[in-house]
């Protein structure tokens, strides 16, 4: 039982390790989306903002659908490849979006 808590105890700090160790989501919203979406808006195109009404109707509403959308955006905004944003930012900005913006 002692050995199990400690292992236990072990796991639990690399998780809140891992958690603390990456940008998260809005931390890359914040820092690569932000000025030209501040509050999920558009400031360039006011009918395409990342409310989730705008991207269904542009059916841009999952993860998969964001992070290409990001490689490949539509005219004004900035590209954002694999360097730009690793896969894993990429999806996490994509799993913020959706979350933040109703
Ligand atoms: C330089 C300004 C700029 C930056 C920075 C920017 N965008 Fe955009 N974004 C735009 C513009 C302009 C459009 C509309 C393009 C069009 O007309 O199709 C757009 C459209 C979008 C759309 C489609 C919205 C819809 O309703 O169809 C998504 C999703 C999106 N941006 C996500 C992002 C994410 C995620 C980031 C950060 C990683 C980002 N954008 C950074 C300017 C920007």
């Amino acid at each position: 039982m002692k050995r199990f808590t400690t292992v236990a105890a072990a796991l639990a700090t690399v998780t809140l390790f891992a958690a603390t160790a990456f940008a998260s989501g809005e931390d890359v919203f914040k820092a690569k989306c932000m000025a030209c979406h501040p509050n999920g808006g558009n400031i360039m195109k006011k009918e395409k903002t990342l409310s989730g009404k705008d991207l269904a109707a542009n059916k841009l509403n999952t993860t998969k659908a964001l992070v290409k959308y990001m490689r490949n955006p539509g005219p004004g905004m900035t590209k954002f490849d694999a360097k730009a944003l690793p896969e894993k930012d990429a999806k996490a900005v994509a799993e913020y979006i959706l979350k933040a913006f109703k």
